[in-house]
């Protein structure tokens, strides 16, 4: 599928409510990608950009992910004579060209018309990953069709079991390399700025539209499982056949469950803010996290990155690498796959700067790196 067959408007554009989604195809002038929430803000109809920004409750959490980055410092090391940085990694056997991916976040026609295939096409633009979120608007098969490069499937657990066996069959068949199983989530968090804008989504799920789910996120969630356990995790690797990843972990009790089930990763994450209000940054977490974890698994971490000093930051504290959520939602808004491509461009020069000056050249090198 080329760029421009996914430049065309998608049911999302021609949603029935008439939501307006954005609709440029351009690369973005950008200072940093806190900015760029105020930009998304202007174009984005009110209902959507809440869903998009908003976190749970009092958005504690999601202040305190970002918070919680000021609390330790990057020692400048000036006299190591290293360099030029090479940002170049890999995850599960997969090079990527930085320790950046994409996270897993629903209903993409909120923001570009384009959708899912617009964010799979700036993640191969900026040659990483892309996790398709199962409430996504374009179909898992429409998306693996706008890009050839290496995608994970991110699952909801179902309550029917005949549903979440049929996912995993299609995302295998469609060729996505691992299914994230996303754990945090058996309720909905409490988003207030949803209920204040009596948000619904204007468009239904197109990997859900032969089980009828319309655009109601609370029919939606209905379906969802309301428990979730180590035999979950197990029951995901068998029926999929991929290596799964465990999202949503905060505890380390949670991620040694993780790994005796056989997770091949896990992913620490209080999904942005947005399930349990009160709950710690992950930034805090992170370090108890990844000793319990002692290198058996990658990590990746999620929740609060804007600058190049939160990444550098989360792989000196255990990271393996980082997911970014909120800022590619918006680069997609903004730009399509171009503005997720500048994102990505962004974020991978400010992470090279910051190394260079803390005197690290490879990620590896980041990782062994302490904190003040
Ligand atoms: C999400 N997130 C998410 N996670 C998941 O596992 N499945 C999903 O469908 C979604 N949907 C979703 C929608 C939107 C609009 C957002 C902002 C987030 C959580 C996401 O994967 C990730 O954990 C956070 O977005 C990371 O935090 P930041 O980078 O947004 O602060």
């Amino acid at each position: 599928m080329t760029a421009s067959a996914w430049g065309a408007p998608t049911p999302a554009a021609a949603s029935p409510g008439g939501y307006q989604a954005g609709s440029a195809i351009r690369a973005l002038q950008l200072n940093d990608l806190l900015e760029i929430e105020k930009q998304a803000a202007q174009i984005l109809p009110k209902g959507g950009f809440g869903y998009i920004a908003g976190g749970a409750g009092d958005e504690w959490t999601l202040r305190e992910n970002r918070a919680a980055f000021e609390r330790r410092q990057i020692m400048p090391r000036v006299l190591t004579g290293k360099g030029p940085v090479d940002l170049r990694t890999e995850i599960l056997g997969t090079s990527i060209a930085s320790p950046v991916v994409i996270c897993p976040m629903g209903g993409q026609g909120l923001a570009h018309v384009t959708a899912e295939a617009g964010m799979a096409m700036g993640a191969a633009a900026g040659n990483t990953i892309m996790t398709l979120s199962t409430v996504s608007t374009l179909s898992m098969e429409q998306v693996a069709s706008a890009s050839s490069a290496p995608k994970w499937f991110q699952l909801y657990l179902q309550k029917d079991e005949g549903v979440n066996r049929e996912l995993l069959r299609r995302a295998k068949a469609a060729g996505y390399e691992a299914i994230v199983l996303t754990v945090d989530s058996t309720a909905t968090g409490n988003r207030e700025a949803d209920a204040r804008n009596q948000f619904v989504f204007p468009f239904p799920f197109g990997n859900l539209v032969s089980k009828g789910t319309g655009g109601d996120v609370h029919a939606l969630n209905a379906a969802f499982a309301l428990k979730i356990n180590p035999k979950s995790v197990e029951f995901v690797i068998k029926e999929s056949g991929l290596p799964v990843i465990v999202k949503g972990i905060s505890s380390p009790d949670d991620a040694l469950l993780a790994i005796s089930a056989g997770a091949a990763a896990i992913q620490v994450s209080n999904h942005g803010g947005r399930q349990l209000d009160g709950s710690p940054a992950t930034f805090t977490v992170l370090p108890t996290v990844a000793k319990a974890v002692a290198r058996k698994v990658p990590i990746i971490f999620d929740s609060g990155i804007r600058r190049g000093q939160d990444v550098f930051k989360a792989l000196a504290s255990g990271a393996d690498i980082v997911g970014l959520g909120r800022p590619a939602y918006y680069g997609l808004a903004l730009g399509g796959w171009r503005g997720v491509q500048s994102v990505l461009e962004l974020l991978n020069k400010e992470l090279s700067m910051v190394m260079q000056l803390a005197g690290t050249q490879t990620v590896d090198e980041a990782k062994r790196t302490g904190l003040v």
